[in-house]
């Protein structure tokens, strides 16, 4: 569905639930329980106890958290699975459960598969972390899927983040995969080759080497875990890694060819 079939809204007066539950205090939880704070309240949870909540959000149990009407799950995608089950049986009917897994197919699958009928299910994936909205989150892509939820409240939802200033998309997990297996699985596993060349900034740098300086930048602070995540979970990342390697070796051959040694 395009912004343009979008529900309409005026059914829907009262604004979505601001007491918000946030799992997982890594990278992006911490981020993202800092940003929704300035719009509502926040408890968060993470099975780590050393890991610092941001200010103004408050430290729970898992069983606190469970207690809210919406809980948001920052969790590895390697994780989820095991984290839904443990959350199905504790949640009380009528919580909203949205996750941010940075691909969409397989999680929003295991959320319908392992999320009871009376729990109403969210996929989202805020396309934004701490580097790339470092300036703000205006313009930033954030796409949702409504896996179990009525238009009413996906449209209420959708007010929500477009007020934050996010650009919002609803978009089926499998168009969003196989997009995100460039956009997102390239430029990662180009930012992690990058790096590994050890490049320096240089008082003769090009615009264009510059930029791949910015692409290590936007992407090597995140978790090799997240990394990992990224490359196994989405279905189409492997037909972009040898579509990319395939570029490298052709490239190579046109050179070998050209320049006779
Ligand atoms: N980084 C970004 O810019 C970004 C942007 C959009 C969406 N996301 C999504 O946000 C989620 C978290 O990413 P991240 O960057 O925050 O990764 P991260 O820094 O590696 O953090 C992963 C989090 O998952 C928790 N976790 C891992 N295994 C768990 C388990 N079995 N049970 C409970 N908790 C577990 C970790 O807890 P411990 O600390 O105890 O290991 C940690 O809080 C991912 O789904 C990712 O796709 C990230």
């Amino acid at each position: 569905m395009g912004p343009s079939s979008r529900p309409s809204v005026s059914d829907s007066t009262t604004p979505p639930e601001t007491d918000f539950g946030v799992y997982g205090l890594g990278r992006f939880g911490r981020f993202y329980a800092r940003v929704l704070s300035r719009y509502g309240s926040v408890r968060a949870y993470s099975r780590n106890p050393a890991a610092p909540a941001p200010e103004g959000v408050e430290r729970v149990d898992e069983a606190e958290l469970c207690e809210q009407p919406v809980i948001i799950l920052c969790v590895a995608i390697s994780a989820l699975r095991e984290v839904l089950q443990r959350l199905a049986p504790r949640l009380k009917p009528g919580t909203l459960v949205m996750d941010t897994c940075s691909v969409k197919s397989l999680p929003s699958a295991w959320m319908e598969e392992l999320l009871p009928a009376e729990i109403k299910v969210l996929a989202t994936h805020p396309m934004f972390g701490p580097d790339s909205a470092s300036g703000g989150l205006r313009g930033l892509p954030m796409i949702l899927h409504p896996v179990r939820l009525g238009a009413g409240e996906l449209a209420r939802w959708q007010d929500f983040f477009e007020g934050l200033g996010l650009s919002v998309q609803i978009m089926k997990p499998e168009l969003h995969d196989r997009e995100a297996a460039f956009t997102q699985g390239l430029t990662h596993y180009l930012g992690r080759v990058l790096a590994l060349l050890d490049l320096n900034p240089s008082r003769i740098a090009s615009l264009g080497y510059r930029k791949l300086l910015e692409i290590i930048e936007q992407t090597c602070n995140d978790s090799w875990q997240l990394f990992y995540d990224l490359q196994q979970y989405n279905p189409y990342t492997r037909e972009m890694r040898e579509r990319l390697g395939s570029s490298l070796n052709e490239v190579k051959r046109l050179l070998d060819e050209h320049v006779k040694s």
